[in-house]
């Protein structure tokens, strides 16, 4: 009797525990037998800050495709970031994993879901971040009188050393910052009361926190109380949002600024923008809270991916086992007058950044996407639709053999001059993703890192100090970039010739 009460519900189980597993179109995908039952290996990686390494250990015993969860897959092949994040422009809509990323409760070019909203958004936004934006004369002079107060840090640093963890996100701080809103620029090279804002965004620790509110908002919801006396707090920015709200408002920034852009269209003013102007009032109403939750976006997204970047390029720069790679790039630094920017010129400088991306990509992690209606073959595997689909450059930038050869994991910038694989590199290269949804900051970044590594090392060399060891540099994830696990950068600045 009681059997045959048990029976639907035994059925019932075998059939959605077992059977359908089973006979899932991704149960033939490379993968772990228990990611066809369960995604609690992938959260448990996740929520111990190590989903980037556990995927990439995945990738190279399976290979390019992996099955990581019953409904979701990894890629890192250059089908995979063609189909994923280019194809009809943009790619997949992203997923729902986005929506912790929204802000003041708006959503923005980063985290609208759909291709047609991001589409418009960025319209009005894209020009001000366009390469020849970025290399006129008034934005890049901020940068190059914010490398210039690095340069004096590392001065006043030689009888001891200078965490350039800090010094390093305060330049990207200070560098985006007078990209979005100049003359309301932050100094907080300088300024300790800016530097606590940089602080505040950069020491953050809600990774666990904001997790559960993805994965469980009910639960979340129940314990949030509990989770904030354990330590596991939510994201809070009170000194950032303050500044962000304040600076908003001002209608009188540079032309160059974003913040220019952006008043620009809520007045649906064309204000001599060019050819796109007059559609401006028909592609976008925003208020004053978009323009607020716009600006704290890109500030935040400028800050810890070009600080940890430049942080680990250089921390990997001053071992011993770089040092010809240090004296090579000195070298082509010295031989061309620092007042000539073109970085054209910098051929060795750009293979170092490019390197250092490649190593050390600020965002490591998996960018979900959703695979469209009706599903999609990748690589030969059918993806029913709805399926999460991904890339991450912590592996793409590692696991094809014809492009990064049999040492994948060597810093090695003379890899970007060799021929042989070219075309490879160039189609998996990931540190900014890939399609129109990927990074709108690249050519400011690029500039920040090349002006900053130029000023540098052409005025000092660096070694790491005796204090720091290879565990306080390990990558460590959050929710979305990397940090070094120790929270500092210990390094010690030699002028060059002595003295
Ligand atoms: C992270 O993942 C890698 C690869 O699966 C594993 O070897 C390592 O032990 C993991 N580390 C932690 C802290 O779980």
């Amino acid at each position: 009797m009681t059997l045959l009460l048990l029976l639907p519900i035994i059925i019932f189980l075998l059939h959605n525990l077992i059977y359908k597993p089973l006979t899932s179109p991704l149960s033939s995908l490379p993968g772990p037998l228990y990611t066809k039952f369960t995604s609690l290996v992938l959260k448990y990686h996740e929520l111990r800050a190590n989903r980037t390494r556990w995927i990439h250990a995945l990738h190279v015993r399976y290979g390019p495709v992996v099955r990581i969860a019953p409904n979701e897959v990894s890629f890192a092949s250059r089908e995979g970031v063609k189909e994923i994040y280019c194809s009809g422009g943009s790619g997949f809509d992203k997923s729902g994993w986005y929506d912790l990323f929204k802000i003041y409760g708006r959503r923005t070019m980063f985290t609208f879901l759909k291709k047609d909203d991001h589409a418009k958004r960025k319209r009005i936004l894209a020009d001000r971040y366009a390469n020849s934006n970025v290399m006129r004369q008034a934005p890049l002079s901020g940068i190059i009188e914010r490398a210039d107060r690095v340069v004096k840090r590392c001065a006043e640093s030689l009888d001891g050393s200078l965490d350039l963890y800090i010094c390093l996100h305060s330049y990207a701080y200070d560098c985006v910052t007078h990209h979005l809103f100049h003359p309301y620029g932050t100094d907080s090279l300088r300024n300790k009361q800016d530097e606590e804002i940089m602080r505040e965004i950069t020491f953050d620790d809600s990774l666990q926190n904001r997790q559960l509110s993805y994965y469980s908002p009910t639960l979340h919801k129940a314990i949030s109380k509990i989770l904030y006396i354990c330590g596991i707090k939510p994201r809070e920015t009170p000194l950032a949002d303050k500044f962000i709200l304040d600076t908003a408002a001002k209608t009188d920034a540079a032309p160059f600024t974003l913040l220019d852009r952006l008043h620009s269209v809520r007045l649906g003013n064309s204000n001599g923008d060019g050819e796109h102007g007059g559609k401006d009032s028909k592609i976008a109403q925003i208020d004053q809270l978009d323009i607020a939750a716009e600006l704290l976006d890109h500030m935040v997204a400028g800050i810890d991916t070009t600080g940890d970047a430049l942080c680990f390029l250089m921390w990997e720069l001053s071992q011993p086992r770089s040092r010809q790679i240090q004296t090579k790039l000195r070298e082509e630094l010295l031989s061309h007058p620092s007042s000539d920017i073109n970085f054209d010129k910098l051929p060795y400088l750009d293979a170092v950044v490019m390197e250092g991306l490649r190593c050390f990509p600020a965002i490591p992690m998996s960018l979900p996407r959703i695979v469209p209606r009706g599903g999609k073959t990748i690589d030969g595997y059918f993806l029913p639709e709805g399926t999460t689909a991904s890339c991450q450059a912590y592996s793409m930038h590692r696991i094809d053999m014809e492009a990064w050869g049999p040492d994948p994991d060597a810093f090695r910038p003379e890899r970007w001059f060799e021929e042989k694989g070219d075309a490879a590199r160039k189609k998996l290269f990931f540190a900014f993703a890939n399609g129109a949804r990927g990074c709108i900051g690249k050519h400011l970044a690029l500039a920040e890192m090349k002006i900053l590594l130029r000023e540098v090392y052409s005025k000092f060399t660096t070694v790491p100090d005796k204090t720091m060891t290879e565990e306080d540099m390990e990558m460590e994830d959050q929710l979305i970039s990397t940090r070094p696990a120790g929270l500092k950068c210990l390094l010690k600045f030699e002028p060059i010739g002595g003295q």
